[in-house]
């Protein structure tokens, strides 16, 4: 069976455990408002909806807004920010380069050697930890201080042997997550904070400055020589292995895409110096939004609740800080309108009790009796003893609102592809074109890092199969979805490499 079609097949199995769970509700009438928490599930699939011609709406709103993004300042509430990244690895950087990764749960610190062969990582030490909670709401002098204290640990330990980078320093890349407007390769400012984040005094702020400023006081011979979002690491390790990776997407806590642009698309900044006439462009898609998006109610909710209301509509839809508590909110919700989970649970109140990993366990359970489900809700909600149709019903609550997030991915991928020519439609999204022939299309690879697509079968297939039916059957064997494994850190390493060494730089 195809991905595509177990995807289906999971789904429909889905679907029919419910309905029957729904007669067995209904004749049970055992619980109070039965048909009202089946009438909760129904309004909801409803509303999440994504049929392809929804999702080849939402494509062409992400080409308009990608085209009024580039166009000027504000123009769109995707930033399409510069990155100065006019040039990528190639695959004979040589040498020993240091990365940081700040954004997502956990924060690393590697240590990469690059053996100057075609693409060869010789050697990789990582040291990973997650990032203290309270650091994430503190001040910008805490959470450099841990993290100039970290990479000082990590440096101290090194082996007595250890090869400086070439030119005696040490060079560092720098992934930082967020939403920065770049001043150069190895500067920029924070525009804002997402996901967790929230400490104000850093915004409007260097990023790379502040960092500097605490390796200095602890006596740390390095230098920011790149400062790069983790997208952007993401393309520079999937270029270094592949040189048609064009574009990568990050689904994890947060979500993000870049791609690369021609430098003359970019008209908010005419003249542009390139080196190679083009620049990579981080998207921030994670703030797209389009009337086409399917909202629900849930999702009003949990944006007006969150740290950035308004802000962040694409990302509060897709990623993982957010999947696990729209499921918990529809839960909340059934639970009000009647007894179905027993008496009332306190901790369905909870904000992001349920996180996405758990819901993500809930919805990929295959035991006969839905074990693992009736666990989480019994350990986590505080939910004991759910009869078995009242645990499928949780099962379908998951589905849909992973199957809608992972089609909006797909189309969100598919919009990048057709701004920059590569979904062969010409211009226009329908999988109905004429065919191309097949030896004018060239192969296309966007690379992918994030636990959710990483991770999540289900989020996975049901985004492949988007994919395949909005970009059709001619084009869909031309189009790669690469996994590119630590490319937030890697990637970093390999981009500050290109900066030291001139002969490491590639055209795009
Ligand atoms: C941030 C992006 C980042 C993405 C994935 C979003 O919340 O705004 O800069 O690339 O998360 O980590």
């Amino acid at each position: 069976m195809g991905r595509s079609a177990v995807a289906i097949a999971a789904g429909c199995a889905v679907v029919a455990c419910v309905a029957s769970a729904m007669m067995v509700g209904r004749r049970a009438r055992r619980w109070r408002g039965w048909s009202r928490v089946v009438r909760v599930l129904e309004e909801f699939e409803e509303s999440c909806a994504t049929p392809v011609g929804r999702l080849r709406q939402v494509v062409d709103a992400m080409v308009v807004e990608m085209h009024a993004g580039l166009a000027s300042e504000g123009g769109s509430k995707l930033k399409m920010l510069l990155t100065y990244v006019d040039t990528l690895p190639t695959g004979n950087e040589e040498g020993i380069y240091y990365a940081l990764d700040l954004g997502g749960t956990n924060f690393r610190v590697l240590r990469v050697k690059l053996g100057g062969q075609p693409s060869a990582v010789i050697g990789c030490e990582i040291d990973e930890q997650p990032i203290p909670e309270q650091l994430m709401t503190s001040t910008s002098e805490e959470l450099f201080d841990y993290i100039a204290a970290t990479l000082k640990d990590f440096v101290d330990r090194e082996n007595e042997t250890s090869e400086p980078s070439r030119g005696g320093g040490r060079e560092l890349g720098f992934t930082f997550s967020f939403p920065v407007k770049q001043t150069s390769l190895s500067s920029g400012t924070l525009i804002r904070w997402t996901k967790r984040f929230s400490i104000e005094d850093m915004v409007g702020r260097d990023v790379s400055q502040s960092l500097q400023q605490e390796m200095s006081l602890k006596g740390l011979n390095m230098r920011v020589s790149a400062l790069i979002n983790d997208t952007v690491g993401t393309l520079a390790l999937g270029r270094y292995h592949d040189e048609d990776t064009v574009a990568a997407v990050i689904i994890g806590t947060g979500t993000n895409a870049c791609y690369l642009e021609r430098a003359d698309a970019i008209i908010k900044c005419q003249g542009l110096f390139s080196n190679s006439g083009g620049m990579v462009v981080n998207m921030e898609w994670g703030n797209f939004w389009s009337s086409h998006l399917p909202r629900t109610k849930f999702d009003v909710d949990l944006d007006a609740d969150s740290q950035n209301p308004n802000d962040q509509g694409f990302e509060k839809m897709i990623s993982g800080m957010y999947l696990g508590d729209i499921v918990r909110r529809v839960m909340l919700q059934m639970s009000q309108e009647s007894d179905v989970f027993g008496p009332a649970s306190s901790k369905l109140h909870e904000p992001f009790i349920l996180r996405t990993p758990l819901m993500a366990a809930m919805h990929e359970d295959d035991s006969p009796d839905l074990r693992e489900v009736a666990r989480i809700l019994r350990d986590i909600l505080e939910i004991p003893d759910v009869p078995l149709n009242v645990r499928k019903l949780v099962v379908k609550v998951c589905d849909v609102v992973t199957c809608r997030a992972a089609r909006l991915v797909a189309a969100g991928i598919v919009g990048i592809l057709k701004k920059i020519g590569r979904d062969g439609s010409g211009g226009i999204t329908s999988a109905k074109m004429k065919p191309l022939r097949q030896d004018r299309i060239k192969r296309t690879v966007v690379a992918i890092e994030g636990g959710l697509y990483t991770n999540y079968t289900m989020f996975r297939e049901y985004l492949n199969e988007a994919m395949e039916q909005i970009l059709g059957e001619d084009i869909t064997p031309h189009v790669i979805i690469k996994i590119t494994e630590d490319g937030s850190g890697i990637g970093a390493a390999l981009l500050a490499a290109s900066r030291a060494s001139s002969s490491a730089v590639g055209a795009l």
